[in-house]
């Protein structure tokens, strides 16, 4: 079924008529398809449901591609991203394009479906800007950094599993937290792999995020839990360009106060709940172990 989503997705991007961006378009990795996974689960039997998926990725990517741009980042899964080897301007026209076709064909879809993925796409935005903001001092407020995650994150998923629940006739709102849980899982596991995981692995040096400026769960956990010189030898730290013996520091301390273990338990508690309030469904329990067992 994904290999439909395949082949719509290109059907989609080659509708667009425009030879350069559908080179540029097969020059990027398709990524694990988190999102269109999904919907063909939840609604394996739909016959739109493979648009749906082709439309949840094409919007996802363009928001990829804008993303790199703002964060300047050089690699996007272990390839050069297009505004590292394009520009700025090629990556968002690129982006552009594949949102505004996303959105062209969302039209044919149920309006409740239509609105509740363009809305996602909203606070995505949003929460894209939040995470911005935040990203100019170190953020210490656990609950202000939850809600940019479902907002940049989880708010699509949440969008994906609840629009695929009204194609199959389901209960839409309990699919809905299943998506929201399962996305801010997915997003805590991104931070710790940005930790955790080698270069290699990530596709993207590590601990990238806080050198971008970016106080994920486990630094603010951290910061918790540090007495006042550390303190504030982890706040000077933030948002530089760190050496090795800085990045060694850093992962000593989060060792000595099991802090990957803590945020790696808060996500399987997101999962946990994910998974009561949809039942016993094999399908969706393995996707959530694949979101917190995953490598990269
Ligand atoms: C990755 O975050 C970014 C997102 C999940 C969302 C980005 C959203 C926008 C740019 C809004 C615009 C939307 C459209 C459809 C054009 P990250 O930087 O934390 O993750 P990374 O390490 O994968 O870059
Ligand atoms: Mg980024």
């Amino acid at each position: 079924m994904l290999e439909t989503v395949e082949t719509l997705i290109a059907k989609l991007i080659d509708e667009v008529d425009y030879p350069h961006a559908a080179e540029l378009f097969k020059k990027l990795s398709g990524g694990k398809r988190l999102r269109a996974r999904l919907v063909l689960t939840i609604a394996p039997s739909e016959p739109t449901a493979p648009l749906l998926g082709a439309i949840v990725e094409l919007i996802h990517a363009a928001s990829l591609l804008h993303d790199d741009v703002i964060d300047e980042a050089q690699l996007r899964r272990g390839v050069p991203s297009v505004n590292a080897t394009e520009g700025s301007k090629t990556a968002i026209m690129l982006g552009d394009i594949l949102y505004s076709k996303a959105f062209s064909e969302l039209t044919s879809f149920d309006p409740r479906i239509a609105r509740s993925v363009a809305e996602s796409v909203t606070r995505l935005s949003v929460g894209e800007m939040m995470d911005v903001g935040m990203a100019e001092s170190f953020n210490t407020d656990r609950d202000l950094y939850l809600k940019m995650l479902y907002l940049k994150t989880a708010t699509l998923i949440e969008a994906c599993a609840y629009s695929a629940a009204i194609l199959a006739g389901k209960d839409e709102q309990a699919y809905a937290t299943y998506g929201k849980n399962l996305g801010l899982a997915f997003q805590i596991v991104d931070d710790i792999l940005d930790i955790t995981a080698d270069e290699a692995t990530l596709g993207k040096p590590s601990l990238n995020d806080f050198s971008e400026g970016k106080v994920t769960l486990p630094y603010i956990d951290l910061y918790d839990r540090l007495d006042a010189p550390l303190k504030e030898r982890l706040v000077k730290s933030h948002a530089q360009v760190l050496d090795e013996d800085e990045k060694q520091w850093i992962r000593s301390q989060m060792d000595a106060f099991n802090i990957i273990e803590h945020s790696y338990s808060h996500a399987r508690s997101l999962c946990d709940e994910a998974i009561g309030v949809i039942g016993d469904d094999a399908a969706l329990r393995s996707i959530v172990e694949s979101v917190i067992k995953r490598s990269h």
